[in-house]
Order: structure tokens, then C-alpha cells, then sequence
């Protein structure tokens, strides 16, 4: 089977989930363009977008709607091309119109599983839960007659287990894409001692078509991106409650504080708990509950998640893409107060920040913005001036920064020497490509 025929029936599972919808958005485009080319002209391209929850696809068709429409915008030279044949389409907007009609005409929303039963490859990206996940690929191998291959967008599990428990040999890989996944250019791809060289092609060939890069990532639970996310984020938990203590503060305020530092001292595009409600606080826990029973040495666990679960607070996305109030309490694109896990309420933002600003010192002039920085040529230059700076720094907001900075490269240190990731290369390479941070952990920055 050519790549081309491959992608002529595909099935996203979980395809109204965050990860699930850019999975489709980016294999609805691929296969539209194929369906484009010359030589393809009349041939079927089905991709099914499979969920279970009807509501959710149909804000899925919302949202590739308004996401095709400027991918178009952005190619019209080559629409133009493609459309050479259609004389109706005159100007750039009949041809943007056409597009996105051919793109949302490809996908097939449905809620049984039997869509999938015709498919020769199939994304899965439904939710963290290892049985659930097993349960869905086996049953649709036993029903499905052509050999289909399945990629696993699982965060945790390891592939091998899906392979083994579900009965895939050799046609199971993770292809992890990084949230949203239409703007972080990772996948990490994972394969399992027997998955067969032409899938693992075939994943590479389609991935490049996608405009991804690649990091391959050993077998083991979490991976590199989570290896070094789940890590980081429980740092930042541990932090807070020290920071709480150690200063007699209420952890809301140390929360605020942490997340300040791990955003504006480190030059991220988010704080930690602002990650960690991105994601989604239950994500988080499901994930380090996968990951935990495979680590040795550490204990992959943390109270204060608990605590929020009771709580009924989870933060995550709606199926607008506005996010949730998590750790955070959201309004606009900002947040606008913090969770108090005592009282059991959000307590505003202007209340106590100058407070918390105040005990973390000034930031020196050096500072740089994540936005102004990710794509500026002297960037090391910029960001070691500003390091420099904070390490020269009495205050506590800079101390704070430098202990997270070397914690994270002792993070992606130990996800070399643990064999998760082959180089510390490849650590940096997930970082900068799949959190979009502007700078790889394992750097000379903090030392
Ligand atoms: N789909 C498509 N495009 C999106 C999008 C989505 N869901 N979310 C944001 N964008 C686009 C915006 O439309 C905007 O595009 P234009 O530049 O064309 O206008 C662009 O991304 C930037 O967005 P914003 O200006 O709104 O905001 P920003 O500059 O702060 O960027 C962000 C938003 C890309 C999410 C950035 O804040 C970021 O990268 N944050 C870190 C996210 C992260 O770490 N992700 C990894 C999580 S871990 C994971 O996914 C793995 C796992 O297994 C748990």
C-alpha cells in the first residue's frame, strides 16, 4: 500500500478531545492536499472523526472550520494551482471557500466505532486510561479485515503494553503530538522492539509532510516530554508548599509567586500552574498515575493535585478552546485570581500581588519577554545577559528562579542517564519544539 492509498480511510479516536481535534485538523489538511494532486483527482479520502460525545464534534466542525480558512489564507499561490481546472473560482476568496469545503467535506463525524472498521490507519488520542485505550484498538483490530496501523497519541503508556495487551504486533507506534498541536512542531515518536520498519516510514514520511520534527523517544512511561513536564511540575508544587511555610503565607500566595517565577524569571510561555490547568489538573494526575508504578527512585505524586481533584477543580479546555479555571481563575486570556485549597474559593489577584511582588524583589532591567524573545537572532545572548543578572541578584524571585532552572536541567540530565532520551539533545530539542519554551533545560545558564 503507497502512503497515498494508506491515508485514503483514516479514523482520529477521541477526535473532539483537545489533542484529537488538531490530530484531525492536521490529517484532514494532509489528505485534502493529496486529494488535490494531479494523479489523485477522483479518488475517495475519508477521514472519520470519531467521539463519543456529539456535542463535542460538533464544536470540532466549528473549529476546523475557522482553522482551515487560515491555513488557506496562507497558501493560496498553491490552492491556485491545485484549482487550476475550476474556472469558477476566480478570486482568492471563492478559492479559500472551495478549500475549506474540500477539507470539512473529507471528515466524517461519527459516534460509533465502526467507522473505523474500514480504516487502514488509525490516530487514537481518547483519554488517559491504559484499559480504555486497549479495549478500543483490539476490538477494532478483530473487526477490522485490513491490517490496519495504529498511532497512539497516549501521553504515558508504554507502547509496548497497547502492542502486547491489544495484540498489534509490529503495527503500534506513539506519535505524540504536544498541545495544540497545530502549533507545537514535535511529535515524538516511539517504537516498540517489534514495530515494522515500513510504519515506522511511513510515520516519519507523514510527519514530515506535517512539518513536524521528529524526536524519537525510548519505551518508557511519560516519555521525554512528560518525563521532564510531570518532574518540573511537581517541583513547582514542592516549591509552593515550602515557599507557603517557609515564609507563613497562605499557599495561594506562594502559588502566584512560583508560577511568576517560572514564567517571567524564566522566560516561558506560561507559569507552571498555568501549564498544569492548560493540560488539565487530572490530565496531570492520570498521567503521573501512569507513570509512577515504573519509577524507582522517586515518587511521582503530589498532594496538592489531590486536594484539587476533591476540590472539583481540573482546569483543562472547553470545547471552544477557552480554558478552564484551574489553579487559576480565568478571564479573558488572563487570570484573574488564585484557587485557595483552605477556603475552598478563588481569592482576587489585586488583593495580594503587589505583596507577593514586592517579596520577590524587582526583575533587572535585562528581562526579556517570552514572545519578544523565541524568535530574536542574538536570543542566548538576551537570555544568558538577563541569567547573568538574576544570578548576581539578592533577591528571593532570582534565587527562586535559579534553584527551578538547574532542577529542570538536572530533569533532562537524569532523562539521558535513566535512557528515556538517547542525548540531552533531544531533551532540549522537546522542549523548545513541543512547550514552545525559548531555550532547552540542559544549558550552562544557571550554573
Ligand atoms: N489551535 C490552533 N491554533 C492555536 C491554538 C489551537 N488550539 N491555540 C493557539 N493557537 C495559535 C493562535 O491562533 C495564534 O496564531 P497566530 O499567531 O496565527 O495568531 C498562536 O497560536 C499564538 O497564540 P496566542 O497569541 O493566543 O497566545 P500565545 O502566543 O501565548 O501562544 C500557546 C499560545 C501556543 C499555547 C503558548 O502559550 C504555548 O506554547 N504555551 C505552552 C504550551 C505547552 O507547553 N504545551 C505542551 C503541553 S504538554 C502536552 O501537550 C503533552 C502531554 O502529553 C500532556
Amino acid at each position: 500500500m503507497t502512503y497515498e492509498e494508506r491515508l485514503q480511510n483514516v479514523s482520529v479516536l477521541g477526535a473532539a478531545g483537545k489533542m484529537g481535534s488538531g490530530i484531525l485538523l492536521l490529517t484532514a489538511i494532509e489528505m485534502t492536499d493529496l486529494s488535490l494532486k494531479p494523479g489523485n483527482k477522483g479518488k475517495t479520502f475519508v477521514l472519520n472523526a470519531i467521539d463519543v460525545s456529539a456535542e463535542g464534534l460538533a464544536g470540532l466542525m466549528k473549529y476546523l472550520r475557522g482553522q482551515v480558512r487560515k491555513v488557506a489564507e496562507k497558501k493560496t499561490v498553491w490552492l491556485r494551482k491545485m484549482y487550476a481546472d475550476r474556472d469558477d473560482l476566480v478570486e482568492n476568496y471563492d478559492i479559500i471557500d472551495e478549500y475549506v469545503f474540500d477539507v470539512l467535506n473529507v471528515v466524517r463525524p461519527v459516534t460509533t466505532m465502526a467507522a473505523a472498521y474500514q480504516s487502514n490507519l488509525i490516530f487514537e488520542a481518547v483519554s488517559e486510561n491504559r484499559a480504555l485505550k486497549v479495549k478500543l484498538l483490539g476490538d477494532i483490530d478483530k473487526n477490522n479485515g485490513n491490517n490496519p496501523w495504529f498511532f497512539t497519541n497516549t501521553s504515558s503508556v508504554p507502547i509496548k503494553l497497547i502492542e502486547k495487551e491489544a495484540g498489534l504486533e509490529g503495527r503500534v507506534l506513539g506519535f505524540h503530538f504536544y498541545n495544540p498541536p497545530a502549533v507545537q512542531r514535535l511529535v515524538e515518536l516511539i517504537i516498540t522492539g517489534k514495530t515494522l520498519a515500513e510504519v515506522e516510514d511511513f510515520a516519519r514520511n507523514y510527519a514530515k509532510n506535517l512539518k513536524k520534527i521528529i524526536v524519537p523517544s525510548n519505551d518508557f512511561a511519560g516519555f521525554i516530554g512528560n518525563g521532564h513536564f510531570m518532574r518540573d511540575a511537581l517541583h513547582g508544587m514542592k516549591e509552593a508548599t515550602a515557599l507557603a511555610e517557609e515564609k507563613n503565607i497562605p499557599l495561594y500566595k506562594a502559588i502566584y509567586m512560583v508560577n511568576k517565577v517560572t514564567q517571567d524569571y524564566l522566560v516561558r510561555p506560561m507559569g507552571i500552574f498555568q501549564l498544569i490547568d492548560y493540560v488539565g489538573i487530572d490530565v496531570v494526575q492520570f498521567i503521573l498515575n501512569v507513570m509512577n508504578p515504573f519509577v524507582e527512585d522517586e515518587e511521582l505524586s503530589h498532594d496538592l493535585l489531590d486536594k484539587m481533584m476533591l476540590q472539583g477543580v481540573k482546569g483543562g479546555q472547553k470545547s471552544s478552546g477557552a480554558q478552564k479555571d484551574g489553579f487559576l481563575k480565568y478571564k479573558g486570556g488572563r487570570f484573574t485570581a488564585i484557587w485557595d485549597v483552605h477556603k475552598q474559593e478563588y481569592i482576587d489577584l489585586d488583593s495580594f500581588k503587589d505583596e507577593c511582588d514586592e517579596m520577590l524583589g524587582e526583575l533587572p532591567s535585562s528581562v526579556v519577554a517570552w514572545k519578544s524573545v523565541i524568535r530574536n537572532k542574538k536570543k542566548d545572548d538576551l537570555l544568558a545577559a538577563f541569567f547573568n543578572d538574576l544570578k548576581t541578584s539578592a533577591d528571593l524571585g532570582a534565587a527562586m528562579a535559579i534553584k527551578y532552572g538547574l532542577k529542570s536541567k538536572a530533569i533532562g540530565e537524569k532523562l539521558v542517564s535513566d535512557k528515556v532520551a538517547k542525548e540531552t539533545d533531544h531533551v532540549n530539542t522537546v522542549m523548545l519544539t513541543g512547550f514552545f519554551h525559548a531555550y532547552g533545560p540542559v544549558n550552562n545558564f544557571f550554573d
